[in-house]
């Protein structure tokens, strides 16, 4: 298998769960300590060795647009006065080897159709999902355990987790076999 260097971000949901509060504005836009939500799962690909940022959007999610791009009023505005680490921190949002690619889904029909709708772009090469609305905190980017568990198998990988059982009806849910310590065989999805 190639290397992995493109990531999927599906950004096209209504994020209905969280309501008012996604009325205008994008769930994977919603702060958390001092960062959006996407921007911690877009430095967890980076991490990961990622350099191509494919954005799937949706219909008011200009601010995700707006977040990776540069910023130069407000650039200017904080070289004038002489806030330079606020200036870094507007700046170095992204590293320079990193490219952002967006493309709309023309209508939120799910999370299968929000992937498929990246094709174009990804053309055949291996490629990582990442949903920014699920916060990971481990030592090593779970994405890059993920890709180095694809290379180990030569197939397609997917990190899970246990719910309860009243809440299986909101979650894609799979049957697995054991095949290591932290690997299972999806026999049926
Ligand atoms: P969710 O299952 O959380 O769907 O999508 P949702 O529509 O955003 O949320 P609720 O249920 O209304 O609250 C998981 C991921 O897939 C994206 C979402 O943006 C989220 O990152 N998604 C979902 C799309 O890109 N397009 C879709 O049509 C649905």
């Amino acid at each position: 298998m190639r290397p992995v260097r493109k990531a999927v971000f599906p950004v096209a949901g209504l994020g209905t769960r969280f309501l008012p509060a996604t009325k205008a504005m994008p769930k994977e836009m919603l702060p958390v300590v001092d960062k959006p939500l996407i921007q911690y799962a877009v430095e967890e690909a980076i991490a990961a060795g990622i350099t191509d940022l494919i954005f799937v959007t949706g219909r008011h999610k200009r601010a995700i647009e707006d977040h990776f791009d540069s910023a130069p009023e407000m650039e200017a505005e904080l070289a004038r006065k002489g806030k330079n680490e606020l200036l870094a921190i507007v700046q170095n949002i992204l590293p320079p080897n990193v490219s952002c690619i967006y493309i709309r889904q023309s209508a939120p029909l799910g999370l299968g159709h929000a992937v498929l709708t990246a094709a174009p772009i990804v053309g055949d090469e291996p490629f990582a999902v990442l949903l920014a609305d699920d916060l990971l905190d481990a030592d090593r980017p779970v994405i890059g355990q993920l890709i180095d568990a694809a290379l180990t198998h030569q197939g397609s990988i997917l990190g899970v987790q246990e719910v309860p059982l009243t809440d299986t009806d909101r979650y894609g849910i799979v049957a697995t076999d054991p095949v290591s310590a932290s690997t299972e065989r999806v026999l049926h999805i």
